[in-house]
């Protein structure tokens, strides 16, 4: 059986919270240790080449989620409400459900106070929701630390006592200054997930691509690799190619023969 929301819940205080992005079934079959799986929609920068988040669809999650959902046996999965799919309360419904429907057992959305209404709404259609604060990559200009001064620190906590009490049952943090993402997750009851906020939070989540070091475009500050798999993958595609080239690929050990009585039979018959 999966992790559910409590399971998430209870964890505050008591053991810290892993969580990866996973978009397709192969890699979260892989990543299922950890207690969450979020299909953000950074898989249309890092699986469909995008420069940015700005363009994914409904369409792009839903099949991210079928995938992630394919490959689970025990995280939770939570699922990326992208751009422009969450503008009314009746959208976000409707959109939250269709990543339900497909696999997801939480949907995430971006923002504060000025999304308080649209979370309540999916919290009340009974569909859990996990917030985001801090640097919010769907409208971001630039990629800057948020709340580094007095003001924007007191907003930041505004937004996440708010957003609280709308119902979300965790809170993402994105390259929020470790001190606020401190005082954060001391003044909420719900978990908070850092991404480059820091050691305090509840819990981490990285995006699986970089934490293995497969995607070279970007490379954030707080994205610790603990492999160099793209270094690995082009060594290996190196000496297929070679091996191929040279005629040592394949060799007798990947082949499929015939009986070497009907072999012989077929060889008459053709000659
Ligand atoms: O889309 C995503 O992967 C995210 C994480 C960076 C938190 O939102």
């Amino acid at each position: 059986m999966y992790k559910n929301i409590q399971n998430i819940l209870e964890m505050k205080d008591k053991e810290k919270i892993t969580v990866l992005t996973g978009y397709d079934s192969t890699m979260v079959t892989l990543c299922d240790q950890v207690d969450i799986i979020l299909v953000g929609d950074s898989a249309g920068m890092v699986m469909l080449g995008y420069e940015d988040t700005s363009s994914v669809t409904m369409e792009d999650m839903i099949r991210f989620t079928t995938a992630a959902k394919n490959g689970r046996k025990n995280s939770l999965i939570v699922s990326d409400l992208p751009i422009n799919s969450y503008k009314t309360e009746k959208d976000a419904i409707r959109n939250s459900l269709k990543l339900i429907e497909a696999g997801a057992d939480a949907v995430k959305l971006e923002g504060g106070k000025e999304i308080a209404k649209i979370i309540k709404s999916i919290t009340e259609a009974k569909i859990p929701v996990m917030g985001h604060l801090g640097l919010l990559p769907q409208t971001a200009q630039k990629y800057t630390v948020q709340g580094k001064t007095k003001q924007s620190a007191i907003e930041l906590i505004e937004d996440a006592k708010i957003i609280t009490e709308s119902g979300v049952f965790s809170i993402v943090l994105e390259m929020v200054s470790s001190q606020v993402a401190r005082i954060i997750t001391e003044k909420i009851s719900v978990p908070t997930i850092g991404i480059g906020s820091g050691k305090f939070c509840d819990g981490q989540v990285l995006v699986v691509h970089d934490m293995l070091g497969l995607f070279e475009k970007i490379k954030p500050k707080f994205a610790k690799r603990y492999l160099s798999l793209s270094d690995e993958i082009r060594n290996a595609v190196k000496s297929y190619a070679t091996e191929v080239k040279e005629e040592k690929f394949p060799s007798i050990e990947h082949e499929f023969q015939m009986d070497e009585s009907e072999y012989t039979k077929l060889r008459e018959h053709i000659d």
